[in-house]
């Protein structure tokens, strides 16, 4: 069940059945010269709409902008920063606690969001924690590639060459799922550089065509299909445990 594509009433009679919920979040940030600006908000994307069609699980409108200020030399990407990042998470979990939602699942496409999605949350109970109550209820981070099996099959799929920004394996979700996008280039190297990531200049500079260890070309829709029947599987597994997790 998608929430954009529903009505209140849906939703509230939702909520008599479960107080669970997804939310896919990622970045709209470049993804080197073939892939998708929004891949890193594409792949959860991707992976929660398809779990919803094999159960009956709520997904959220897909937060897709992140942390991204390294990535802003290169056009198209869009940033926000760490505090606008946080106030945006609490402000989004806050609407949906009104409504009863206790459990929260954010599905992360983006590894630089890590730290400020964790800080986020730290933020919410902090705000209970000062006054003296209960949250009464709970935010998850779950990165996409940890879902069940997914990175295992990743290494299977791409024993080298995947690296660690505009990777195959995030490549080849978007072209499983969006066939008529997929775009070609000459990779020189192959296989790009990797090293630290401070600012956009520095980044620029260091990656000159915006991957970091990675070769995309080894990207198919095929393996990119197979991952997301995994990850939206894990997705529901992951879910259902958090969702029944006891209060204590
Ligand atoms: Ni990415």
């Amino acid at each position: 069940m998608l929430l954009h594509l529903s009505t209140w009433p849906e939703i509230e009679a939702f909520l008599a059945r479960s107080t669970a919920i997804v939310v896919p979040i990622g970045s709209n940030e470049q993804h080197g010269p073939t892939g998708l600006l929004g891949t890193d908000w594409l792949c959860p994307e991707i992976i929660a709409h398809e779990a919803q069609k094999n159960a009956d699980i709520l997904v959220g409108p897909t937060f897709n902008i992140g942390m991204a200020q390294h990535h802003l030399d290169f056009p198209g990407t869009i940033a926000l920063r760490p505090s606008t990042f946080m106030a945006a998470i609490g402000d989004w979990t806050r609407s949906l606690v009104h409504h009863g939602f206790t459990k929260i699942l954010f599905l992360n496409g983006h590894g630089g969001n890590v730290a400020t999605i964790e800080a986020a949350f730290s933020e919410l109970y902090a705000h209970d924690s000062y006054a003296g109550r209960r949250s009464g209820y709970a935010c998850r981070l779950k990165n996409w590639w940890d879902l069940k099996g997914v990175m295992r099959l990743a290494q299977q799929q791409f024993p080298t060459g995947h690296g660690s920004h505009a990777t195959p394996s995030e490549i080849a979700v978007t072209q499983w799922a969006y066939p008529d996008h997929i775009k070609a280039a000459n990779y020189a190297p192959q296989i790009a550089p990797t090293g630290p990531i401070r600012e956009a200049g520095d980044f620029r500079a260091r990656y000159p065509d915006g991957r970091m260890g990675s070769d995309p070309g080894l990207a198919t829709p095929e393996k990119g299909g197979e991952l997301v029947k995994l990850a939206a599987a894990g997705l529901i597994d992951a879910l259902t445990e958090f969702a029944g997790e006891a209060r204590v």
